[in-house]
């Protein structure tokens, strides 16, 4: 299983290269790299396991980020409730945004992510609404839109894939001035 021990940090090169489409049929390794990951944002998001194993909760997880160079990102953001059905559950293999909305959005209590230790306080701008692409494991294609935190979260992962942090987006002045045009999601 992954652990955080597998989550490489701020400072790795692979964090800051650009991933490498993949093909299909996936091999072997990439199903259980799928798999993987997103059992580890399940587990993260059980607190007894998390406990057990001291994982950060996370909502997303890219190959990248465990040192795995490939457009594949898992993202599981939970339902309102504890026994709700997810909000958006999927592995995404080669993920592009197909259009996006001029209307920016940006997460109140700004953002974090398992390969940055430190609180980076500030306002992220994303589009608030995309139209997103993705291929599943086998290969079929999905295209689904979404907005507010979902679409937050698939453009976070999505930037992972091409060696951007949520960071680099933060006003580096004036970090917590809600940038012009954005709404501001609590
Ligand atoms: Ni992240």
């Amino acid at each position: 299983m992954i652990t955080m021990d597998n989550i490489i940090r701020d400072g790795n090169p692979t964090l800051r290269a650009r991933a490498k489409a993949i093909e299909f049929p996936l091999s072997e390794e990439d199903k259980k790299l799928a798999h993987n990951m997103m059992e580890f944002l399940e587990n993260s998001q059980n607190p007894e396991i998390a406990k057990k194993y001291h994982l950060r909760a996370g909502v997303g997880l890219a190959a990248p980020q465990v040192d795995v160079s490939k457009r594949m990102t898992a993202v599981l953001v939970p339902g309102i409730e504890d026994d709700d059905e997810p909000i958006f559950k999927h592995v995404l293999i080669n993920p592009t945004i197909l259009s996006e909305s001029v209307q920016l959005a940006a997460l109140g209590e700004g953002e974090g992510c398992l390969s940055v230790d430190r609180d980076i306080p500030g306002y992220v701008p994303r589009h608030d609404r995309i139209k997103l692409r993705w291929y599943d494991l086998d290969g079929n294609k999905h295209v689904e839109r979404l907005r507010d935190y979902p679409a937050i979260v698939v453009q976070h992962e999505i930037d992972h894939l091409n060696g951007i942090l949520f960071y680099d987006h933060i006003n580096k002045e004036q970090p917590l001035t809600v940038p012009e045009g954005t709404i501001i999601l609590e």
